[in-house]
């Protein structure tokens, strides 16, 4: 038996000007998505940008439902449309914003663990590092893959 200790190493923001003029751009479009949040159940707004390999940004917002399991987090609405109209184009990064009343949070919005779960998915199809970007006007995270985020992802494809 052995103990393994491991680490991640993440970029932290203290606001947008300080990011990469790429990563503002899609914080901008994320930030333009929570406009389409639907959330009248917990008034949470959450939105998402992916940009995929060839400069494409596809946006996404959370969409709530009466039947509350029947919604879909802005995430995941973001990257199924990407696949849906952009099959075969690598996702190379993904942004993500919330608040209440669509204002932006201070702190960083992160993705809950089924978000993770799919952007694992499509960093692995796509076959490029999937960058992850945890947006808040005071604070925000810059992971540069989602391993980071989801260590020892679950992987059918690692048996193939
Ligand atoms: N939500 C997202 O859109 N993304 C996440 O990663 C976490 C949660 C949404 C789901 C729901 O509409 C609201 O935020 C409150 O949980």
């Amino acid at each position: 038996m052995k103990t393994i200790t491991f680490g991640i190493d993440y970029k932290e923001y203290s606001s947008i000007e300080e990011m990469d003029p790429q990563d503002q751009a899609l914080v901008k479009e994320a930030i333009e998505a929570l406009k389409g949040s639907y959330a009248p159940y917990s008034g949470f707004n959450v939105g998402a940008a992916v940009r995929l390999e060839d400069g494409t940004i596809v946006r996404g917002s959370n969409q709530e439902n009466a039947a509350y399991p029947s919604g879909l987090c802005a995430e995941r609405t973001a990257m199924f449309a990407a696949n849906s109209n952009y099959p075969g184009k690598a996702m190379v990064s993904l942004a993500i914003v919330g608040g209440f009343n669509r204002q932006v949070s201070p702190t960083p919005c992160s993705p809950c663990g089924a978000c993770r779960q799919v952007m694992a998915e499509y960093q692995t199809l796509g076959g490029k590092p999937l960058s992850v970007i945890m947006f808040g006007t005071e604070k925000a995270w810059k992971f540069d893959r989602v391993d980071d985020i989801l260590p020892f992802i679950f992987d059918s494809f690692n048996d193939k």
